[in-house]
């Protein structure tokens, strides 16, 4: 089920949305940012990117006008989905004639849509296949690395990309797991994370971490986000902003880095992080670790 953005109202409070300008929601998941800035203008233009099909596809039940499966409009207001990595950002605008925008946001990470779908092998509360691609046309699932890497790459995957303590311990054991049986499965994985770890008063926090750095590594999610910030400075006009919501440390880190060797362009609008309220947090588990930076191109 789709609901709205984590810190919703803060995004769309502070995108500084102005009729006639052009918006980039990027990354669309359940449409909320998009609509509620679209909602906001008169006259304007947002665009929608999502890597996976499913976000556009289901974009289509909003009640708006239908132009085309990526062209919709709501009243005046344009709104195009372009089902495509936001690391291709600036070509992909290029394509449908817009090299400057006035605002882009991105909240990174997946949806609950796709953490409920099983399709995904997100969850591991439930048994899945270990897939994770977001983009079905990678070609490499989370089964195939933890059946391809060496147990060095595994456990640098595990404290790179989640600060995981037991990554020696849990690479070790998927290591032996694979040489008896294809690790395939999600509550697979669970098992080996749980023969890893002596007190299992924490067990899913690990669970959770081994699983975050799985989704990392399969759809290259620090890659893809510096990527596109790097095409930012020549893509969003002066006075546009960049709003970006985090869910974890590791790619907090990589946006607050980025902004900080680009002070001569952009500027921090509040030099603080914009958490989510005690209200939301208690409505919404999943809002607890989200991060909200927001920048001025100057
Ligand atoms: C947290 S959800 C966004 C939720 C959305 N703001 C809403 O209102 O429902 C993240 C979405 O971004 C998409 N996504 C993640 N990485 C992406 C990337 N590199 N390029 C494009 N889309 C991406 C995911 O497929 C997912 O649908």
């Amino acid at each position: 089920m789709y609901h709205n953005a984590v810190l919703f109202k803060n995004i769309i409070d502070n995108l500084g949305i102005e009729n006639g300008k052009i918006y980039v929601d990027a990354t669309l998941g359940g449409g909320s940012i998009t609509l509620g800035i679209a909602n906001r203008l008169q006259t304007g233009t947002v665009i929608g990117f999502d890597v996976d099909i499913n976000a556009i596809e289901n974009f289509s039940n909003k009640g708006l006008q239908i132009i085309n499966p990526f062209h919709f409009k709501l009243k005046d207001v344009d709104i195009y989905l372009i089902n495509a990595n936001f690391r291709k950002i600036a070509s992909e605008l290029t394509k449908i004639g817009i090299n400057h925008v006035d605002g882009v946001v991105y909240d990174l990470g997946v949806s609950s849509f796709q953490i409920d779908n099983p399709n995904m092998g997100f969850s591991y509360k439930a048994e899945s296949l270990l897939d994770m691609r977001m983009d079905k046309n990678l070609k490499v699932t989370a089964q195939d690395l933890l059946m391809v890497m060496y147990k060095n790459e595994l456990e640098d995957m595990f404290k790179k990309y989640s600060d995981e303590p037991f990554a020696h311990t849990i690479a070790l054991n998927i290591v032996k797991e694979r040489k008896k049986k294809k690790i395939q499965s999600s509550l697979q994985l669970v098992e080996i994370v749980k023969s890893s770890i002596k007190n299992q008063t924490y067990l899913y926090r690990h669970v959770a971490r081994v699983f975050q750095a799985l989704r990392i590594a399969v759809n290259d999610e620090l890659g893809a986000l510096n990527d596109s910030l790097l095409q930012l400075p020549t893509l969003i006009a002066y006075g546009g902003r960049v709003e970006i919501v985090t869910f974890h440390s590791i790619e907090d880190r990589k946006v607050k880095s980025f902004f900080k060797e680009n002070t001569d362009k952009f500027r921090s609008l509040y030099n603080n992080i914009i958490y989510p309220s005690d209200v939301e947090i208690n409505e919404n588990i999943r809002s607890r670790s989200a991060k909200l930076r927001i920048y001025e191109k100057i």
